[in-house]
């Protein structure tokens, strides 16, 4: 399913309201033991001063920042806001969700490359902040797992249904954090959700499971996918922190996920895995950029789902230069029916039906006359009763409207023309099969005919190798990055349509042929489901290189991505089919074992994005607020961010048109290399180098480099090329060149 932007419902508006208040660390009176303290006794005595009852003091922040959240009315704030300690205020928002075989994909080989010699990322611990965890799946089992690593600090906390000894070696914390949801009168649904860090949806037992699962053999979604589901990192640990609920609707309080980033980082995380978002906002007025900043900082890898906006452009979230934004592609698998018509003519098409039962001898129906039933858009139940309807690819109405209409009018099957893929697995309430439109003429020709018969339809077949693939998910949110246009995103592209992984058991997944089914893993597709396949290959290069900063990983994981599919040399977009560009895909897409060795990388540390925050123009205030400082230096000339990838945007009007970018490269292969630089440009853009060649003679030595881009007239608004650093040592370190223009 791809999951939808799910967004709090009625909030209650009463004279209080719920507000993250941002403090000055070192501004604590010394006479208070800890900064708990220090904050409660902060808001008594506003409350005091406002004579007012105190209001719920919700969650005090020492990691993600220093500072609480709590309710507090206008005077309470006001009173706050003059304290010399106070920092920044941050209403109170909700975010949005965004919501197997991919390793084979991958190319992750067992003992070999990058699962070998990361041990299949052994002691490195992945947290994850989603709607919680079933921990009796499979995939959470700890058969051959390594001890818990004696730095973990976290722990399974006792709540409904969730009881401390449900963890183990794989599963090795679970929390969860609603005190912000509640603060805003919304009340978790007791009767789909449990008050505990159990999965209410299986949203987080998916992604989890497919950062660091363990083997589970057999595993399909009825029958569909059916092999060994894993992890890709399967001998990594699993912390999950719930911060989604279940109420009136889906809802996720920031107060609350910034409570389980805030544990996360407390509790020894190496990799922070975030499938949802709150908004498209600065830096300063996102709660999830700032704690990801905060975390890395302390070396924590932050891979955030890059939305599910797509395919109209500037829709990325989480899009700060600091964290590892990931865009969703296809993968080379293709579910499959047959069709058999009765007058011997045979089809293959798309079909998630979950059965094996096949149709044979059954009458078709087709609507010829009227475009209302041919399209499907109403139909006469008596009239299709017991048949197999054909509906046509329709202006007036899409597939999930046309496959609710044959399914309410009572129709037996259905075959739909159609020039899109896009139906959910769980959308499949009868058998039915997508027939590209190109045979659409044979089979009305056919179908019109009053005795026209299906003779059989099968269901249930898995392809694999099938193509193209990858290509970049006609949902998957596209750059330029609304906030910071000149930074390229998204970063990269994982899989992320139709992913099998292990979801909530209990509660019926779809309903097909007037039955409700249940499953214990399911086709899932959203950013959501490619933000841990990249959290899993973060953990990985983690295991290999335990020194390397996050911007190191997110380097060699960039550097080395693959930038062609299995059919026409480039990835493509899923929608429109036509050839996609880096602002859809990034850097290209994920290659795990590439990613082990990428020979140079382009490294940053937080004074470069104190300096990238410089350069915004952001004030004192706006600075502080980010940073969680009182001090830091800025350069006055601008520095460029040494980023592993290029954009520059150029306004044809004006007559700047050349972008310059100044970069260094740090070598992490053999001590004594050199790399020539190979430059793919597209007619339309100028680029130059200095220097061509690099040569290093140790390792982790430094060297810099200068790119120049410039814009030839009438060049397309959108263009691109790669910049390649390549060594006889078989490495290629390869960059994305990006020109938009207006
Ligand atoms: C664990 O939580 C459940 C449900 O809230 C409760 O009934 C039980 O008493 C708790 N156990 C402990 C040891 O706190
Ligand atoms: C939440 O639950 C409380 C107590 O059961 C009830 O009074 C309140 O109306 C509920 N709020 C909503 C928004 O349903
Ligand atoms: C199908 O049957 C209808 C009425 O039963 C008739 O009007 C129509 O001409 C027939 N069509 C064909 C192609 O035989
Ligand atoms: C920074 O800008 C914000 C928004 O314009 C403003 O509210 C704040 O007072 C400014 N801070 C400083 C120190 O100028
Ligand atoms: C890039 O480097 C050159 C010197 O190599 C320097 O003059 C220039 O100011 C730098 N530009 C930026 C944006 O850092
Ligand atoms: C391009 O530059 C011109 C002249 O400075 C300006 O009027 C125009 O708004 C700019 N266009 C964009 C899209 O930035
Ligand atoms: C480079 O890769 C090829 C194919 O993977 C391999 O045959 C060759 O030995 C490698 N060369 C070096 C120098 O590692």
């Amino acid at each position: 399913m791809v999951l939808p932007a799910l967004i709090a419902g009625s909030i209650q508006t009463k004279t209080s309201e719920t507000y993250i208040i941002h403090m000055d660390h070192a501004s604590k009176p010394d006479h208070f033991p800890d900064h708990d303290s220090w904050h409660q006794h902060t808001v008594t005595s506003v409350s005091t001063a406002c004579h007012e009852d105190k209001e719920p003091f919700l969650y005090s922040y020492t990691h993600v920042m220093h500072g609480f959240s709590a309710k507090l009315t206008s005077c309470q704030l006001t009173e706050l806001e003059k304290s010399p300690a106070h920092v920044a205020t941050y209403k109170e928002s909700f975010g949005k969700l965004f919501t197997t075989h991919t390793p084979e994909f991958l190319k992750l080989k067992r003992n070999s490359g990058i699962w070998r010699t990361a041990s299949y990322g052994k002691d490195v611990i992945i947290g994850v902040i989603d709607t919680g965890v079933w921990p009796e799946s499979e995939s959470f089992s700890d058969k051959g797992m390594s001890e818990v690593p004696s730095r973990w600090k976290g722990k399974c906390e006792n709540g409904t249904a969730f009881s401390p000894s449900l963890c183990n070696k794989k599963l090795i914390g679970a929390r969860s954090f609603s005190k912000g949801l509640q603060a805003a009168g919304i009340n978790i649904s007791t009767v789909y959700d449990f008050d505990s860090a159990r999965d209410f949806m299986g949203h987080g037992t998916h992604t989890s499971s497919t950062a660091a699962g363990n083997y589970v053999f057999g595993a399909s979604h009825f029958g569909y996918a059916k092999g060994v589901a894993r992890g890709i990192a399967p001998s990594a640990h699993v912390a999950m922190y719930k911060v989604l609920w279940s109420s009136d609707t889906f809802a996720s309080a920031a107060t609350d996920i910034l409570a389980g980033m805030d544990q996360a980082i407390s509790d020894g995380v190496d990799i922070m895995s975030l499938s949802l978002g709150l908004g498209q906002t600065p830096y300063y007025d996102d709660v999830i950029a700032i704690a990801s900043l905060s975390a890395t900082e302390k070396g924590i890898v932050v891979v955030c789902a890059a939305g599910n906006d797509g395919p109209s452009s500037s829709t990325i979230y989480n899009g700060a230069p600091w964290i590892m934004t990931v865009g969703a592609g296809t993968i080379d698998r293709s579910y499959l029916a047959t069709l058999e018509l009765g007058n011997g003519m045979t089809f293959e098409g798309t079909s998630y039906y979950p059965s094996s039962v096949s149709i044979t001898d059954t009458l078709l129906y087709f609507g010829r006359d009227d475009p209302k039933i041919s399209e499907c858009v109403t139909l006469n139940p008596s009239e299709v009763k017991e048949k197999v309807v054909v509906c046509e690819s329709s202006k007036m109405i899409d597939l999930y409207g046309q496959m609710e209409a044959v399914t309410n009018a009572g129709a037996y099957g259905a075959i739909f023309l159609t020039e899109s893929l896009f139906l959910d697995p769980e959308d499949y309430s009868i058998p039915a099969i997508l027939l590209d439109t190109r045979y659409g003429n044979q089979i009305m020709e056919y179908a019109w005919r009053n005795t026209s018969t299906v003779k059989s339809m099968k269901f249930v077949s898995t392809k694999t190798g099938t193509g193209p693939a990858p290509e970049v998910a006609y949902f998957s949110s596209r750059g330029p990055d609304p906030v910071s246009p000149h930074i390229l995103k998204p970063d990269i592209l994982a899989p992320g349509v139709n992913v099998l992984a292990a979801v909530r058991p209990d509660v019926p997944f779809m309903t097909a042929g007037g039955y409700d089914l249940l499953t214990d893993y399911a086709l899932f597709s959203g950013t959501s489901m490619a933000a841990p396949h990249v959290a899993g290959v973060a953990a990985l290069v983690k295991a290999v290189h335990r020194d390397w900063s996050p911007a190191a990983i997110r380097s060699a994981i960039m550097t080395t991505a693959t930038k062609g599919d299995n059919v026409h040399g480039t990835i493509h977009d899923q929608w429109k089919g036509v050839g996609a560009t880096p602002l859809s895909f990034g850097a290209g897409h994920i290659n795990p074992n590439g990613a082990m060795d990428p020979g140079l990388i382009y490294d940053l540390d937080t004074q470069d994005y104190i300096q990238f925050l410089c350069d915004l123009g952001y004030n004192e205030t706006q600075m502080s607020a980010v940073i969680r400082r009182s001090r830091w230096g800025c350069w006055i000339d601008r520095k460029d961010l040494n980023y592993p990838s290029f954009i520059a945007n150029f306004n044809q009007t004006t007559s700047m048109s050349e972008k310059q970018f100044n970069r260094t490269v740090t070598n992490v292969g053999a001590p004594g290399a050199t790399y020539w630089a190979s430059l793919e440009v597209p007619s339309g853009m100028i680029v130059s180098l200095e220097p061509k060649t690099i040569t290093f003679t140790s390792k982790n030595q430094k060297q810099k480099f200068v790119l120049s881009v410039q814009l030839e007239k009438n060049a397309p608004k959108v263009n691109y090329g790669y910049l390649k650093w390549v060594d006889d040592h078989n490495h290629t370190v390869s960059s994305p060149i990006v020109v938009t223009s207006n």
